[in-house]
C-alpha cells in the first residue's frame, strides 16, 4: 500500500517503449531514449511513469506476450539500462510503475514449453482441456483478438485457452503454484525499487468453474463469463496480503466493462481495499459501441455521463484514475476533438479531464496533440488485433470501408513514434524506424512546440502546474452543470478555500455558453484558456476556460 497515498498527488506519463525514443539508432525505442528524455517528462510536471511491458517477448502483442518476467528485453537495453532509468527517475522525484501481465504468458515462456510437455510442476500452469467427443471446442468463448479462445496443441494433445492472441496462453490462476510465481515476480521488481504496477486485464484471471458456454452474448462470447470471475477478489486479496501490503507501492487495475459499483468492491478505502485504482473503459466509449472498431458519431452527453458518474460514485470512497489516451485506443484529437482545430481541441481535451478528481495519466505524444494515422494499405498495420479485424471481420464490406474501420478503430493509430522534431524520422531515430511515422510530424512535433509559448505542449505544462497548485482540484467537490448541453462540458470544483468553474466546448461552432447560476464571471479570475481574446460568454471552436473565485 502506498504510504500517505502518494499516488494521489502524482501525474503519470505512460511510455509505450517501442515508439517513445530510440537511443541507439537501431530504429526501436528503448531505455536509452527514455533516459535522455527524463528531464523532458519531468518538465511537463509529470512525476510518475508507467511503462508498458519492457520484458523479453516475441512481440506478437508488442510486449504483452511475456516470455521472461524477471528481465528486461535486450532491445530495450537490458537490465542495466532499466536500473539507470529507475535511479534517474527516482533522483528526479518520479515514481515508476511496471506493467504486470499475468492473465497470460507468451507461448514461448518456459512455463508453457514445459506445460505442453507435461513436465512437473508446470503441467497445470495453463488452462488445458481435451477435445469434446463430438470434436467441438471445450467451450464457445471467443478470443478478444482473433477467432476462438482455444487452440489445439499437437504436442500435448489438448486445447489451451487464450483470451487474446493465439500465442498468449492464459495462466491457470486457480493453481496455487501460479499465484506463488506471480508473487515472486512482484517481489522481484518491488525489491528492486519499482513503485507499483498497472495490472493488465487483471479482472480476467479467475475463470468460472467448469468453463461453461456463454449462452447470452451474441458477439464476443465469454467476456461476461470470465470478467470478475468467482475467485478474483480472493486472489487479489492474497497478492495484497502477501506482497503489496508490505511495500510502499500502488496498484492500478485494468478492467474492461467495470462499473463504479464493481470497482468499489476492490478499492473502497473504508472497506479493506485490495487495489488502489481502476482503469475504466466507459470514457472511451463516447464514439463507439463496446470496442473502437464499432465506430459511431461522437456523443458528448455520453462522455459527460461517464465522467460524472465516476466522479460522483467514487467520491469519498475510492480514487479515480483519469486518462483520455493510452496505447489501446486511437488518438483523442481525432476522436473527441478535431484535426482541423488540432491545437484548440488538443488543449481543450487536456482541461476536460485534468481538473477532475483523481490521478491523471498522459500518454506519450498526447501532450503535443498527436493525431491518428491514415495508412493507405491495410498491410501497413502491425497490431495483431487490427489485422484480424481487417482480414476476418465484416469481410463482405468493401476494402475502402474496412480500411476506414481501421483508421477509426485501430490501436496502431496511437502507436506511431513520438514526433520529437521536424527532422528526418521525426527525430525519433537516426536509423530506420520499426514502424511508420505519422506524416504530419513537420507540423506537430515537440521541438517546434517547445519554442512556441502557445503550443499544446506548453499548455499541458500550465494545466498540470495549475492542477498541482489548486487545492480544490485534489480534494474539492465535483459538480457538473448544463448536463443537457451537447456542445459544452461544464464542471466546477470547490473546497473551503476556492471555487473553480471549468468549461470545455466540444464543437467546431462558435456558440453561446450559459453560465451556471451562482457563478459571477465578473468577479472571477481567469486562470487558463486556449484563445487570446475572449468574447464574453460566446465560445469559439473548442474553446476552454478555467475560472477561479478565492474565498
Ligand atoms: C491489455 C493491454 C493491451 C493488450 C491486452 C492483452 O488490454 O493494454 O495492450 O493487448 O491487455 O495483454
Ligand atoms: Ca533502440
Amino acid at each position: 500500500m502506498a504510504i500517505n497515498n502518494w499516488y494521489k498527488d502524482k501525474v503519470f506519463y505512460q511510455i509505450w517503449p517501442r515508439s517513445f525514443k530510440d537511443g541507439n539508432g537501431d530504429g526501436m525505442g528503448d531505455l536509452y531514449g527514455v533516459y535522455e528524455k527524463l528531464d523532458y517528462i519531468k518538465s511537463l510536471g509529470c512525476d510518475g511513469i508507467w511503462f508498458s511491458p519492457l520484458y523479453p517477448s516475441p512481440g506478437i502483442d508488442c510486449g504483452y506476450d511475456i516470455s521472461d518476467y524477471m528481465n528486461i528485453a535486450e532491445e530495450f537495453g537490458g537490465m542495466d539500462a532499466f536500473k539507470k532509468v529507475l535511479d534517474g527517475a527516482h533522483e528526479r522525484g518520479m515514481k515508476v510503475i511496471m506493467d504486470l501481465v499475468v492473465n497470460h504468458t507468451s507461448d514461448q515462456h518456459e512455463w508453457f514449453q514445459k506445460s505442453r510437455r507435461r513436465i512437473e510442476p508446470y503441467t497445470d500452469y495453463y488452462i488445458w482441456r481435451p477435445a469434446k467427443p463430438n470434436g467441438k471446442l471445450p467451450n464457445n468463448w471467443d478470443s478478444l483478438f482473433e477467432g476462438k479462445a482455444w487452440t489445439w496443441d499437437e504436442m500435448r494433445g489438448e486445447y489451451y485457452m487464450h483470451l487474446f492472441a493465439i500465442q498468449q496462453a492464459d495462466l491457470n490462476m486457480d493453481n496455487p503454484l501460479v499465484r506463488e510465481e506471480v508473487k515472486k515476480i512482484l517481489r522481484f521488481w518491488l525489491d528492486m525499487g519499482v513503485d507499483g504496477f498497472r495490472e493488465d486485464v487483471i479482472t480476467f484471471i479467475s475463470k468460472p468453474e467448469g468453463l461453461p458456454d456463454d449462452k447470452l452474448m451474441p458477439a464476443s462470447k465469454g467476456i461476461f463469463m470470465f470478467n470478475h470471475g468467482p475467485h478474483l477478489h480472493e486472489y487479489l486479496e492474497e497478492f495484497h496480503r502477501d506482497v503489496f501490503s508490505k511495500y510502499d507501492c500502488m496498484t492500478l487495475a485494468e478492467s474492461p466493462l467495470v462499473t463504479p459499483k464493481k470497482a468499489l468492491e476492490y478499492i473502497d478505502e473504508n472497506n479493506n481495499p485490495v487495489l488502489d485504482m481502476f482503469i475504466q473503459f466507459e470514457t472511451q466509449e463516447a464514439d463507439s459501441f463496446m470496442t473502437d472498431y464499432y465506430h459511431m458519431p461522437f456523443n458528448l452527453r455520453k462522455l459527460k455521463r461517464s465522467y460524472t458518474k465516476w466522479q460522483e460514485k467514487l467520491d469519498g470512497k475510492g480514487w479515480n484514475m483519469l486518462y483520455i489516451e493510452n496505447h489501446d485506443h486511437p488518438r483523442m484529437v481525432s476522436r473527441y476533438g478535431s484535426e482541423r482545430f488540432q491545437k484548440e481541441s488538443g488543449k481543450m481535451l487536456a482541461v476536460s479531464y485534468l481538473f477532475q478528481k483523481g490521478t491523471p495519466f498522459i500518454y506519450q505524444g498526447q501532450e503535443i496533440g498527436m493525431t491518428n494515422w491514415y495508412p493507405s494499405d491495410p498491410e501497413m498495420y502491425e497490431d495483431v488485433q487490427t489485422r484480424w479485424q481487417y482480414f476476418n471481420v465484416a469481410t463482405k464490406k468493401s476494402p475502402e470501408k474496412r480500411l476506414k474501420r481501421l483508421w477509426d478503430g485501430s490501436r496502431d493509430s496511437a502507436r506511431t513514434p513520438v514526433q520529437w522534431s521536424a527532422e528526418e524520422n521525426a527525430g525519433f531515430t537516426t536509423g530506420t524506424p520499426w514502424f511508420y511515422i505519422n506524416e504530419n510530424y513537420k507540423d506537430i512535433n515537440v521541438a517546434d512546440q517547445e519554442k512556441d509559448e502557445n503550443s499544446v505542449l506548453n499548455f499541458y505544462r500550465r494545466a498540470i502546474k495549475l492542477r498541482k497548485e489548486l487545492s480544490s482540484v485534489k480534494n474539492g467537490n465535483y459538480k457538473e452543470h448544463g448536463k443537457m448541453s451537447s456542445s459544452f462540458y461544464t464542471y466546477s470544483r470547490e473546497d473551503d478555500r476556492e471555487k473553480l468553474l471549468i468549461v470545455c466546448s466540444f464543437t467546431e461552432k462558435t456558440k453561446k455558453w450559459s453560465v451556471p447560476s451562482g457563478f459571477d464571471l465578473a468577479s472571477a479570475e481567469l486562470l487558463l484558456s486556449n484563445y487570446d481574446k475572449l468574447d464574453g460568454t460566446t465560445l469559439k471552436p473548442y474553446e476552454t476556460r478555467v475560472y477561479r473565485w478565492v474565498k
